[in-house]
């Protein structure tokens, strides 16, 4: 499914208002305005949910710098949603040193207990994705699973239901 605004449909821009204050307030922590395009992209993400390619021609407008180089860094770095996401947005490891250790099943657990139901979909109730990542750099802590920006370690299936609970 496309979520791409259409040309006829308005855009409410991300960069007004306070919200241009308060890049105008990073911008100046940084040594030119494309270095900047991280946290850019992490305000408008926290603004509208995700990153459409509407608001990454904001953001490179914004920045000046070109759609393609906005579009590239945000397909690389999992930490930006190109889809709309559920209010919970979970990534579970199952690079093979987790997966050893039973990250498949803690995927499942979650999958199953939140409605999911498919790695990438969101639950019919919009609160929750699950995704697998690679490595979060955690292995030793296995299964260590992202929800939001909270940092789980040592996750088993058998306690994805009170975490779920936790979050929903
Ligand atoms: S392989 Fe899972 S955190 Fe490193």
């Amino acid at each position: 499914m496309t979520h791409a605004v259409s040309h006829g449909e308005e855009y409410q821009p991300v960069f007004v208002g306070k919200i241009m204050d308060e890049l105008q307030t990073v911008l100046q922590r940084y040594p030119t305005k494309q270095a900047a395009l991280l946290p850019a992209l992490w305000i408008a993400q926290r603004e509208q949910g995700w990153i459409s390619d509407r608001v990454m021609a904001e953001v490179a407008e914004v920045l000046g710098i070109t759609p393609a180089y906005v579009k590239g860094v945000v397909t690389f770095y999992t930490m930006y949603h190109q889809h709309p996401v559920g209010k919970n947005f979970v990534q579970v490891c199952t690079t093979s040193p987790c997966n050893i250790c039973g990250a498949e099943g803690v995927l499942k657990a979650f999958l199953e207990h939140t409605g999911a139901h498919d790695a990438g979909a969101t639950s019919p109730d919009g609160k929750w994705t699950i995704i697998e990542v690679e490595c979060l750099g955690a292995c030793g802590f296995a299964t260590p699973v992202l929800v939001n920006d909270d940092l789980l370690e040592n996750v088993t299936p058998a306690k994805v239901p009170e975490i779920v609970k936790k979050y929903r």
